[in-house]
């Protein structure tokens, strides 16, 4: 590689070692920040103007030039590798240069590198949080979809894996629309404390020049600028929130997987995957394998890896800027990345997902669901729950052992443990009633939750 192009010449005598300019070097993955750095320096270079620092001839040779610069990069797939240079900034005013000549030589006036990568850095993430809210929203959708579906399909719910109480499918679809709704809400928050201009804080000390920060703030569409420079330039804790958040939809998406890849086995068989979101086995001709559903479930632990790098990375750091966060870019860029896909192709999978309404039923009549149906019976017939609780225990025993469930126990039977029983406790213990029950706000009952998929629906359009 050529010697790089550097932008702090003056003081060097020999050029730097080459293993140490390419270990030095980001470009490879800052170029990611190209656009916004752009923007960002045409935005610095209207500052200049209105500060008296560039006359408007200047200012416009400048933002000319910048501008055939975003246009080139479009048009020409070899410009970024054309020039061996250390970073995007150094690209950046490398070309300028070429195009104009000293007059590009002033662009770099009371700005560092250190508060334009700061503001091209959250201008780039804002985009990234924008496009990862509307993916968050397309598999909440996706979730709502399958919920409208499949409105009478009930499956087990479980507690420790043990089949615990029935519920309806679109009461566990809306279960994880709730943490998406979450999650995007946690977006809107990162994208006010990512919204903030650092541009005019200089190296550290602020900007010497009259730049109007709150001019630059408005035309490159930033909420505010920032009070503090050192602040403004050291910290990455915007960075290490979004790796949180896309952690924390991760781990959402990772259960949502889990469950599903459960839910395909033929022991639970509840649902069934689409062959355009399953693959074969190279060896095992009937196997149908959930590996995007897999695969997200394993990207949890890299999203986690790179909220955990950040953390590490800066913690300790002297103020103000050090090198070390150059370190920030490939972890919250792969972050997103991940996140995004992920959030695609789970609503992918879950548009291709359909779901056995036999399966579940069966599944949800058996292994005593209703057992907590019997105890409430019991409750208002007058029994204290706790004696409720071992009566029926005592009763599962005994079914159990006959291989029966409750509701296939006679009245007799039933009587032995309890003398208030009545025939009315076979509609008490149906699946219908078990589920018409649960009617308080946030429970399974099949007129809540047709209440809470509307509320979902027009959430959605928000
Ligand atoms: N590539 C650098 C980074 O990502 C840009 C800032 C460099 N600043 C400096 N003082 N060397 O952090």
């Amino acid at each position: 590689m050529n010697e790089q192009q550097k932008l702090w010449g003056g003081r060097f005598t020999v050029a730097a070692d080459q293993e140490f300019a390419r270990f030095n070097a980001s470009f490879s993955f800052d170029r990611r920040l190209f656009k916004a750095d752009v923007q960002a320096s045409i935005a610095h270079c209207a500052g200049l103007k209105e500060a008296g620092v560039l006359t408007a001839a200047e200012a416009r040779g400048i933002t000319e030039g910048l501008e055939k610069i975003l246009v080139t990069a479009e048009s020409n797939p070899n410009y970024f590798d054309e020039l061996p240079v250390e970073d995007v900034h150094s690209f950046i005013e490398a070309r300028l240069i070429e195009l104009t000549g000293d007059v590009g030589r002033k662009l770099h006036t009371g700005r560092s590198r250190n508060d334009q990568v700061a503001t091209a850095l959250r201008l780039t993430l804002r985009d990234e949080i924008d496009a990862l809210a509307s993916r968050v929203r397309e598999a909440q959708g996706a979730l709502l979809a399958s919920a409208e579906r499949y409105t009478d399909v009930v499956i087990p719910g479980y507690t420790h894996l043990q089949r615990a109480q029935p519920v309806l499918w679109a009461h566990w679809c809306l279960a994880y629309f709730e943490m998406l709704e979450r999650d995007a809400a946690r977006l809107v928050e990162v994208r006010g404390r990512t919204n903030i201009l650092p541009l005019g804080s200089a190296a550290l000390a602020g900007t010497s020049y009259a730049i109007n920060r709150e001019h630059v703030a408005r035309s490159l569409g930033f909420q505010s600028v920032s009070r503090n420079s050192i602040d403004a330039v050291s910290d990455r804790d915007f960075c290490i929130e979004l790796a949180g958040v896309a952690a924390l939809i991760m781990m959402h998406l990772s259960r949502l997987a889990e469950d599903l890849i459960l839910y395909a086995t033929l022991e639970f068989g509840f649902i069934e995957l689409d062959d355009r979101v399953a693959t074969g086995s190279s060896l095992m001709p009937q196997k149908k394998n959930p590996d995007a559903l897999e695969l997200v479930r394993g990207k949890a632990g890299r999203v986690y890896g790179h909220l955990t790098s950040l953390l590490v990375m800066m913690k300790g750091l002297p103020l103000a800027y050090n090198k070390d966060m150059q370190e920030d870019k490939e972890a919250i860029f792969d972050a997103v990345d991940t996140v995004r896909d992920s959030l695609q192709v789970t609503a992918i999978v879950l548009h291709h997902t359909s779901v056995r309404e036999a399966r579940g039923r069966e599944a949800a009549t058996h292994g005593y669901l209703n057992a907590t149906e019997l105890a409430d019976y019991l409750v208002r017939r007058g029994v204290a729950f706790r004696t409720a609780h071992e009566t029926v225990g005592r009763i599962v025993l005994y079914a159990a052992e006959r291989g029966r469930e409750l509701h296939k126990l006679s009245l007799d039977e039933l009587l032995q443990f309890n003398g208030n029983i009545e025939a009315s406790v076979y509609d008490a213990l149906s699946l219908e009633e078990t589920l018409r029950t649960k009617s308080q706000i946030g429970g399974t009952s099949p007129t809540r939750v047709e209440e809470a998929l509307l509320a979902a629906r027009e959430r959605l359009k928000t």
